[in-house]
């Protein structure tokens, strides 16, 4: 728990440190000077304290809304000391004003400044301050702390803040100042952490700047700043952070920072600064990450990398930099991120590289590199983004590239790789995206790469493959997005979704898809091949997926240990590059993107929590989960915790949300989820017009779908999920009306002594009903929801009644039940889309009756979610009466179904 929470926790420690030494004085009778403030002797105190509470209450009258009123609620009466936010110093005057994240709405012309000559800490962070920072705030002139950072505040900073000679903090972040900065700064010659980030301040910073020797942060980063950076930074030697990314500066890097061997975190990016960085840098043995990238850089990387022992990530990519890849940098042995894309570098990869054993991100695409893939890539075994796209690589894929079993991405395209493509690319199990286009890859598509069972998106077009697309291509179930475009490929084309666009261009292909050749009737030689595969493949699929299974339950196990560091996706918008450092920009971004969990965000409610919809500043938007605050406490121990997350973060398929992240504070926690456009299946189904543009097809596709995500959670996870709450709400609808079934794991996650046994009901009328006497939860509860919510999308609405009539069925043909069981289908169905017709009506009548299988009241009679999806594959059978002719009762199932 500590570690999990240590930011905020410590943060937490430091405000709770310093109350306590400003209050404790005051509160101790023994202290010589407290009798001023206890018992009024000294007068003078007194009206001081009359005129601080005067000023104090003037202001809480002028903030804006009854929240802002009611949280000052303490507020009355004339001693301030004990108000909420109020701290004194031992001569009873205010010395601390610290009200952080209470909403305040409000500006802060009312307050009086002049009354509080003794204030050390003004801390008014992350409330709704608007309006500007008024002049008179010079006057506090013993001022060490100013907070005001993420409020709404506007205009310029005051000269007259340069009279604040004591401040050792000024954090202003996150407002919506705007103007220059007052040369004045360089006046508040203790400060040592200044922080401007994310305004709109613009101009070129004043050179005075340089005279702050006591700087140990300076953040500058996301204004409109221009001009050039100071030209003395780092006078004192102790400068730690500094950051002025994403603004306007252009000109060279200062020469004082050459010398700056202090820094920890330097970051530059997305500026028009130029010159040569070869010269421009000396050496910094502290230096921990480096962004250069978005710049006009130019020069070497002739850098003394063997002095770097601290550097994580070196991000230099969209400069001009040229020369080529040094070996010495594999002596900078704690690189973990390495981004040179989009430069002028040229000559071989250096097989040195390889001895950077931390490396888990390279990124050289679009630079000129020549020569090969060096052998010892396996070497970096926590490779998980590899990508050396658009650059002059040749030679063949190395077959070592099969042990860096940690890829999730791995793009070689537009290169002159030739050869074929090693089979040992089955043996990335974590791939998620593959490209190898644009190469002279030829021969067969290796059947292996049926293997990759996370595959999301694959990109094989423009190269000279050729045979037969290998039918494993449909063990591929997370494929969402595939191009085999250009080649010279044969045969039919594999059965599976989104594969219409992607085979332009293959002379030998055929199939069902407008723009390819129809296959042609089978010669009896292949007739009998199709039947030895018919046959044998179910054979040999269950034992790949045996074998799969088992290694999967190994490699989960040898990899969970390693993983537990990280509570994000790392292939997520949000990219969370590394856990440690972006934390802190995952929770901002999120708040900001909620703005604030604001109500007008809100796009739904759910038992755990508040859904959100949160636009990122990339324009990517996202679900975001914030779990209501009673569940918090229910966590289990943190370490189980994030084991749960890692594993929920890596399910990937396509009919399943995926869960992107999750942060937790004290404040409060949230789940960051992929959005899904269309919403619930539930309101899907509740409104006229939506549930008429939902037609038969989409139904049966819309259950097709939810079948395949059960069926993967039960018996291709280890270990399997139960998801315990399915129902119409926890189906969502994407653009094409593919369903994502979601909140799955998350009963376990918020249930944690619940593993197999259940405490929560899931919702009311989707419930198993042996949960109402044993509270035992096992795949088949998952089952039974799956048939409620197949009837809904039937019938248009919860199947009610009818449920319970077939439940008893299976004992009792002569039911007890309401419903009528001589009812006609056609009536039953959803009324508002015509009825269905020919093979579609075979379709809901098929899974009418899988449906009614999966209520049966006996668990075990229940097939399992295999089953169901593998039936749904199948053919339908013809009906065996016409279809207005058919009672619920034909539907029934009589036995116990079996396999
Ligand atoms: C008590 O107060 C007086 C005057 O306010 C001050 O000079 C003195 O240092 C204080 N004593 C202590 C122990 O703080
Ligand atoms: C604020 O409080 C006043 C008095 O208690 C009440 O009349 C008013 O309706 C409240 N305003 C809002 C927005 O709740
Ligand atoms: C603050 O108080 C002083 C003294 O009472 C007064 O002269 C001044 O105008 C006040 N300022 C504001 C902003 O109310
Ligand atoms: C800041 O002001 C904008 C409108 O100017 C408003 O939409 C936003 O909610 C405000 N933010 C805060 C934190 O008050
Ligand atoms: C800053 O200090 C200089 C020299 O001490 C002084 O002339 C100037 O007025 C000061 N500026 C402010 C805003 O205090
Ligand atoms: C940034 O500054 C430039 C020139 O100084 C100005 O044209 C532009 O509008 C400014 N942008 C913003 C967002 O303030
Ligand atoms: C520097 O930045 C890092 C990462 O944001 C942070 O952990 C560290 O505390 C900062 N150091 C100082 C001295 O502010
Ligand atoms: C860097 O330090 C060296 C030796 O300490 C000194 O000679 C040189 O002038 C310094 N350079 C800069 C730009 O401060």
């Amino acid at each position: 728990m500590m570690s999990f929470l240590q930011k905020p926790f410590s943060k937490f420690l430091q405000v709770l440190f310093f109350l306590l030494l400003v209050c404790i004085p005051s509160f101790f009778a023994f202290h010589p000077n407290s009798s001023a403030t206890s018992f009024g002797a000294a007068t003078y105190a007194v009206a001081e304290g009359n005129k601080e509470a005067e000023a104090l209450l003037k202001w809480k009258a002028s903030l804006d809304d009854n929240h802002s009123q009611s949280v000052l609620s303490s507020w009355v009466g004339s001693s301030p000391c004990k108000w909420l936010g109020i701290t004194c110093d031992n001569s009873g005057s205010v010395a601390g004003f610290s009200l952080p994240n209470f909403g305040l709405r409000g500006t802060l012309h009312s307050f009086n400044f002049s009354f509080f000559p003794n204030l050390l800490t003004l801390n008014l962070g992350n409330n709704s301050l608007y309006g500007t920072i008024p002049l008179e705030m010079g006057l506090l002139t013993s001022l060490n702390f100013l907070y005001l950072d993420k409020n709404n505040l506007t205009r310029r900073i005051p000269f007259s803040i340069g009279n604040l000679r004591n401040l050792s903090i000024l954090n202003l972040k996150n407002n919506k100042l705007s103007g220059s900065i007052p040369s004045s700064i360089g006046n508040m010659t203790l400060l040592t952490r200044l922080d401007l980030n994310n305004n709109n301040l613009s101009g070129s910073v004043p050179r005075e700047i340089g005279q702050l020797e006591s700087l140990v942060e300076l953040k500058l980063s996301s204004n409109n700043f221009t001009g050039h950076l100071p030209r003395d930074l780092c006078l004192g030697g102790l400068l730690v952070n500094f950051t002025a990314a994403n603004n306007h500066f252009s000109g060279p890097i200062p020469k004082s920072l050459r010398n700056c061997t202090s820094l920890f975190r330097f970051r530059l990016d997305g500026n028009q600064l130029s010159g040569n960085i070869s010269e421009d840098f000396g050496l910094y043995p502290n230096l921990n990450y480096v962004d250069l990238s978005h710049n006009d850089l130019s020069g070497e990387l002739k850098w003394k990398w063997g002095g770097f022992h601290n550097l994580a990530c070196l991000l230099l990519s969209n400069n001009n930099i040229s020369g080529e890849i040094p070996s010495e940098l594999g002596k900078a042995t704690r690189l973990q991120i390495i981004d040179l894309s989009s430069n002028l570098l040229k000559g071989t990869i250096p097989k040195e590289l390889v001895q950077l054993k931390a490396l888990y991100k390279l990124t050289l695409h679009n630079n000129h590199l020549c020569g090969v893939i060096p052998f010892e890539i396996q070497m970096l075994s926590r490779l998980q983004s590899l990508n050396l796209a658009s650059n002059n690589l040749g030679g063949s894929i190395p077959k070592q590239l099969g042990q860096c079993s940690n890829l999730l991405q791995l793009n070689l395209s537009h290169n002159k790789f030739t050869g074929s493509i090693p089979s040992e690319i089955g043996l990335l199990h974590l791939l998620g995206h593959l490209d190898l286009s644009g190469n002279l890859l030829a021969g067969e598509i290796p059947s292996q790469i049926g293997q990759l069972k996370r595959l999301e998106t694959m990109n094989l077009s423009h190269n000279k493959l050729s045979g037969l697309i290998p039918t494993a291509f449909v063990d591929l179930v997370s494929l969402t997005a595939v191009d085999i475009s250009y080649n010279e490929l044969e045969g039919p084309i594999p059965e599976i979704k989104g594969f219409t666009e992607a085979f332009m261009n293959n002379s030998g292909l055929c199939g069902n898809v407008s723009g390819l050749k129809p296959c042609t009737l089978p010669t009896s030689r292949r007739k009998s091949n199709k039947i030895v595969i018919l046959i044998l493949f179910p054979l040999l699929g269950s034992l790949l997926l045996l074998l799969i299974m088992v290694g999967c339950l190994y490699f989960h196990h040898r990899t969970s240990r390693d993983r537990i560091s990280c509570l994000g996706e790392r292939q997520s918008p949000l990219s969370f590059a590394v856990w440690g450092y972006q934390e802190e920009i995952l929770h901002d971004t999120i708040i900001q993107a909620t703005n604030n969990f604001n109500s007008n965000n809100c796009i739904g409610k759910g038992g755990y929590g508040i859904v959100y919809r949160a636009m990122l500043p990339t324009g990517q938007v996202v679900a975001v989960k914030k779990l209501h605050p009673s569940r918090e406490g229910e966590l289990m121990n943190m370490r189980t915790f994030r084991n749960e997350i890692h594993m929920l973060i890596d399910i990937r398929h396509r009919n399943i949300v995926k869960l992107y992240g999750f942060c937790s504070l004290i404040e409060h926690s949230f789940l960051v989820y992929e959005f899904i456009e269309r919403g619930s299946l539930k309101m899907n189904l509740s409104i006229e017009e939506q549930a008429m543009d939902l037609d038969w097809n989409r139904r049966l596709n819309v259950v097709k779908g939810v079948a395949n995500a059960l069926s993967y959670l039960h018996h291709d996870c280890s270990p399997p999920i139960i998801h315990r709450d399915i129902s119409s709400s926890n189906v969502l609808l994407d653009l094409e009306f593919e369903a994502h079934v979601s909140d799955f794991g998350t009963a376990r996650l918020l249930m944690p002594d619940s593993t197999n046994w259940t405490s929560f009901a899931g919702t009311f009328g989707y419930i198993a009903p042996e949960l109402a006497y044993t509270m035992r939860v096992n795949e088949k509860c998952d089952v039974y929801s799956f048939g409620v919510v197949t009837m809904e999308v039937i019938m248009g609405m919860h199947p009610g009644d009818l449920i319970s009539s077939v439940s008893a069925s299976a004992f009792s043909s002569s039911s007890c039940s309401q419903i009528n069981q001589h009812a006609l289908l056609k009536d039953v169905i959803d009324q508002r889309i015509p009825l269905p017709e020919n093979r579609v009506a075979e379709g809901v009548v098929y899974i009418i009756k899988i449906a009614f299988a999966c209520l049966l009241a006996n668990p075990q009679s229940r097939p399992t979610m295999r089953q169901v999806a593998s039936k749904l594959i199948a053919r339908w059978p013809p009906l065996s009466k016409s279809f207005s002719a058919i009672t619920l009762e034909d539907l029934m199932p009589q036995t116990t179904m079996t396999g």
